[in-house]
């Protein structure tokens, strides 16, 4: 791909998902990655060699060589990069979950402008449903059941360690799932109640059951396994018909009205998230990355209270 070169990004943290980053920056014309830092150097220099990136020694070189900087670092550090680069007046995309607390959430919202990486909704299927649910009428029950093997062996550590990831499954995963929720339902979670499991020998919860109480009295049931082996369905039940979304794509009524790749499908959300960020479109904001992290303190506090539901 020949690419013309409007804009250079910058990623900080080179990790799992920052090589989903730099393959779907890679296919983004006007995009060129130049500079990867990592606390790491030889991480940073795996990715920034593979893209033809220079590696650098930290946020400070990155925000000297990019225009738009990707924070794809453990939860707890989220703030304080963000706050330096959206002060050097860069371009900031954080990484889910926005921030670890409702408090640093607050800190970085007061700071400025800048985007927050709930990519899910750039899913194809995701994009339909939201079409779809216009011809279906009110939706009179929400559900979605996902896992993610969240005590797989290589996990790295931190997630474990509740100081760093700032919870466990419903910090990772759940934020996707009540954006997803709010996304589609259209409004904010008002209120919380639910459950999480927290095994034996871990500090944080691996599985989560959650109901959001949206702010336009829509509600939203949300059940998170931890599991090796991987499923994601959304099913809401509408008036005029039954949604249903999964990694293959999204159908009504049992009939697919889309099809995709599974797999090519979550790179392709993070073009198209970067699309979104160039063409100036809406990607998720400040506030809805506050409302996720906000809706995960709920539900913490509703399991430690007996799984009444508590206001986010
Ligand atoms: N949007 C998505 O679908 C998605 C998917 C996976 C992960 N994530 C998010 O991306 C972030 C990173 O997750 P991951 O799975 O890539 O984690 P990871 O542990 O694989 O990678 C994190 C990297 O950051 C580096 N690092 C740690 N502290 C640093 C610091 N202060 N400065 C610079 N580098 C530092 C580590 O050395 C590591 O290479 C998390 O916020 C996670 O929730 C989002």
């Amino acid at each position: 791909m020949v690419k013309s070169e409007r804009m250079r990004l910058g990623i900080v943290g080179a990790g799992e998902v920052a090589w989903r980053h730099a393959a779907a920056a890679a296919e983004v014309d006007g995009l060129t990655l130049v500079a990867v830092a990592d606390r790491d150097p030889l991480r940073a220099a795996r990715l920034a060699q593979r893209h033809g990136a220079r590696a650098v020694a930290g946020l400070d070189e990155v925000l000297a060589a990019a225009d738009l900087v990707v924070l794809s670092i453990p939860h707890v550090y989220h703030e304080e990069l963000a706050l330096r680069a959206i002060g050097a007046g860069r371009l900031v995309l954080v990484e889910k979950p926005m921030a670890t607390t409702v408090e640093a959430c607050d800190r970085m919202l007061a700071a400025g402008c800048f985007h927050v990486g709930q990519q899910g909704r750039f899913f194809a299927q995701v994009r339909a449903a939201r079409e779809e649910l216009d011809r279906l009428g009110e939706p009179l029950l929400y559900t979605e059941r996902r896992s993610t093997d969240y005590r797989r062996p290589d996990r790295p550590a931190w997630f474990a360690d509740p100081a760093v990831a700032g919870g466990g499954i419903a910090m990772l995963v759940g934020v996707h799932s009540i954006d997803r929720a709010c996304w589609l339902l259209g409004a904010p979670p008002r209120a919380v109640a639910g459950t999480v499991a927290v095994p034996d020998g871990w500090a944080v919860e691996t599985s989560a059951a959650a109901t959001l109480y949206l702010a336009n009295g829509r509600r939203a049931h949300l059940t998170l396994v931890d599991s090796p082996e991987f499923f994601h369905e959304t099913t809401i039940v509408c008036e005029r018909g039954t949604l249903t979304i999964d990694p293959a794509g999204c159908s009504v009524d049992g009939r697919r009205v889309l099809a995709v790749d599974g797999d090519q499908e979550y790179t392709t959300s993070f073009r198209r998230q970067y699309e979104a960020i160039l063409r100036g479109d809406p990607v998720a904001t400040p506030a809805e990355g506050r409302d996720a992290v906000a809706a995960v303190h709920a539900l913490y506090r509703s399991a430690a209270a007996g799984g009444e539901p508590v206001v986010g």
